[in-house]
């Protein structure tokens, strides 16, 4: 079996990218900018001042800010997003996720947690998760946004295994483009995913069972 699982955070663990969209609609509609749900999908797995820079090329207005200004434009997006995370509690983890993590505590497979945001850990607390992750990547430390591998690189460190003895599940492109470069196998949740090793629809698809016949299918 595998040594290890790690996690992306929004989109396979809670549904957290709809909060994302809503905070950078409401500060880039102040800028003059608009943006829809098809757009924040190229944010998914991409940094605060990555998708801000990528918001403001959107609206035509890259050169419009200086570093100082767009940090301040960051930190309103975060602390709108930050307070619509009081309304996070553990109902809002996805489907089929608590057991998988109980599942994978009875199997003695390590657990870690790869997502760039540098609010995972409140919310994780929030989602009351945070005694099933053995290892979370620390966002702060990591240089390059999804889809380079840095952060997978860097979970399978912290747990002291190698990327080829791993799972990464994601839900976004660049992340199983991530996974991919990382060397580890990939799980792609949704339909329009391509490249995974292995794809499922949603969630409550994402059992023990599963991922244990997967990985010893493409031993
Ligand atoms: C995740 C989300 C991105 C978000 C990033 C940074 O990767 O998918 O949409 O921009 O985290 O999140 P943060 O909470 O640090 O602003
Ligand atoms: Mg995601």
């Amino acid at each position: 079996k595998p040594l290890a699982i790690v996690f992306d955070l929004d989109g396979v663990i809670t549904d957290t990218a709809h909060l994302h969209f809503l905070a950078w609609r409401k500060v880039a509609g102040e800028l003059g900018i608009v943006i829809d749900e098809v757009f924040n999908d190229s944010l998914k797995g991409i940094s605060r001042g990555e998708s801000l820079l990528r918001i403001l090329r959107h609206g035509g207005k890259e050169g419009a800010f200086t570093r100082a200004e767009r940090e301040q434009i960051a930190a309103r997006k975060n602390a709108l997003y930050v307070d619509s995370l009081r309304t996070l509690t553990p109902q809002a983890v996805l489907p089929g996720i608590r057991e998988l993590l109980s599942a994978l505590r009875s199997e003695q497979i390590k657990t870690g947690l790869a997502s760039v945001s540098l609010n995972a850990p409140a919310i994780l607390q929030a989602l009351q998760l945070t005694p099933y992750f053995d290892f979370c990547a620390d966002a702060a430390r990591i240089q390059r946004s999804k889809p380079d591998p840095e952060i997978f690189l860097a979970a399978c460190n912290g747990l002291h295994v190698s990327p080829q003895a791993c799972i990464g599940i994601e839900d976004a492109q660049a992340g199983i483009d991530a996974i991919n470069a990382s060397g580890m196998r990939s799980v792609g949740i949704g339909s329009t995913l391509t490249g995974a090793d292995l794809l499922l629809p949603t969630t409550e698809f994402l059992t023990w069972p599963r991922l244990s016949a997967f990985w010893q299918l493409d031993k």
